[in-house]
């Protein structure tokens, strides 16, 4: 069976943005934010504050580490010795899930069961020292509310977590019951913070000129320094770096399957922009839009963001790796044709994603520079889906030369590996050496 050339026409010409309306899109992401900066429920956006700046690069010690912001767990500890110099003393993770053994994210787990699970694998990385006193930072990349550094309160689960209990609840006062239930409270948890606020403060402790940071993998969000900002009552906090929550922009046009898989999804209306760029989405549309060439809408063949990178990755000329894919997840061999076609949808949704995400660092770069001129600075990203997915970066580079015109050789994204672990152990000095 051949597609239907309108219709894949169709489908392709829905998950394309063009110029103008990508400058729009960066316009209404800019207006929304200075709309929540006036009035936070104006915004489309949590806009959380961080209480943490960018560090002075004298943070020094030895920290633990906790990267908690996907199905992967990983605890850390870091001896940082100061300019931008750190060493990785002990590395351990392991996964939330493991399908057929056990599932902390589903909603039958309850909070208690994955903390408990965390803090067996923090004593590993303490090799089950109960003696010595550890200061931990801990990264938790979901929405949460905190008005100091310690006390991140989840909002809400995200990235289809389920788990019960956890909601509403203060993260590291989870943490510490189940250390203390492994009598490992010699781990004192004293600093919480997104994982763009990680990535931030892991690549501004080691390159200068660096005020955005962004995670761009399962999920997407991305925090920024702002140089003033204020408590409900108006009182000036200074410089402090805001952790926008973006995903959850909602100002922009979806198209019809975007709105169709939120409708279908664990929490709709949540993360409308996140469920159009980010890797634990790009998959369901790409499946859902496959249904419908193939005249099965509705089926799901739990086609991932790796499998799209796989068959976009795929150069040579009959498509082999790509028909494989396909004959595995949806179990048809296609005509070399239409793989030819499932390789081109594949990229223009990976497109529009790069390209939405590089609309929103226009948008911050465009805010932070104000009235004035845009300053030479990095983004900082870090995240599976731009290191690893074929063309996410060159698409945020070239959307960032297009809507940056004569501006666009000031900005350039950089990748910082590993910042929520680092960035979690910088946070942890901060707050005890402040
Ligand atoms: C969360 C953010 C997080 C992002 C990247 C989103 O689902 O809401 O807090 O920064 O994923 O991990």
């Amino acid at each position: 069976m051949a597609f239907n050339e309108e219709q894949f026409k169709e489908i392709i010409s829905e998950f394309t943005i063009g110029s103008e309306r990508l400058h729009t899109i960066a316009a209404s992401f800019r207006q929304d934010l200075q709309l929540g900066l006036r009035d936070v429920t104006q915004s489309s956006m949590r806009m959380l504050k961080s209480y943490v700046g960018l560090p002075s690069g004298k943070e020094t010690g030895d920290y633990l580490a906790l990267d908690f912001g996907g199905t992967n767990i990983r605890v850390f500890r870091i001896k940082l010795d100061g300019g931008g110099k750190y060493e990785i003393i002990k590395r351990v993770g392991r996964p939330l899930i493991v399908p057929g053994e056990y599932d902390y994210i589903c909603k039958d787990a309850t909070a208690e069961q994955m903390f408990d699970f965390i803090a067996e694998l923090i004593d590993e990385a303490i090799d089950g020292d109960h003696k010595t006193k550890y200061y931990l930072g801990h990264t938790f990349s979901f929405p949460s509310t905190q008005d100091n550094l310690y006390n991140a309160r989840l909002i809400i689960w995200t990235k289809e977590f389920a788990t019960q209990g956890v909601e509403g609840k203060v993260a590291n006062d989870l943490l510490v019951e189940a250390l203390k239930r492994r009598g490992a409270d010699n781990v004192e948890p004293v600093a919480v913070l997104n994982d763009t606020v990680a990535v931030l403060l892991s690549a501004a402790y080691k390159t200068p000129n660096i005020y955005i940071g962004s995670i761009y993998a399962t999920g997407h969000n991305t925090c920024y320094l702002e140089p003033s900002i204020h408590d409900p009552n108006g009182v000036g906090l200074g410089g402090m770096i805001l952790n926008l929550e973006c995903g959850n922009f909602s100002k922009l046009a979806p198209n019809r399957f975007d709105k169709e898989y939120d409708e279908g999804s664990e929490k709709p209306g949540e993360q409308r922009f996140e469920k159009m760029v980010s890797g634990r989405y790009m998959g369901e549309l790409f499946g859902m839009a496959i249904s419908e060439l193939l005249g099965e809408k509705g089926k799901k063949y739990g086609l991932t963001s790796i499998d799209m990178s796989m068959i976009i990755l795929d150069d040579s000329e009959n498509l082999g790796k790509a028909s494989d894919i396909i004959m595995a997840k949806v179990g048809k061999e296609l005509e070399p044709a239409d793989v030819k076609k499932i390789k081109e949808l594949a990229s223009a949704i990976v497109i529009r994603s790069a390209r939405l995400v590089a609309a929103s660092f226009v948008a911050l770069v465009w805010q932070r520079a104000g009235s004035g001129k845009i300053q030479k600075q990095h983004v900082a990203v870090d995240g599976s889906v731009y290191e690893k997915m074929p063309l996410a970066k060159e698409n945020i580079t070239k959307a960032l030369m297009e809507l940056l015109g004569e501006d666009a050789g000031q900005v350039d994204t950089i990748l910082d590996n590993g910042g929520s672990g680092l960035g979690a152990a910088i946070a942890a000095a901060m707050a005890v050496q402040k």
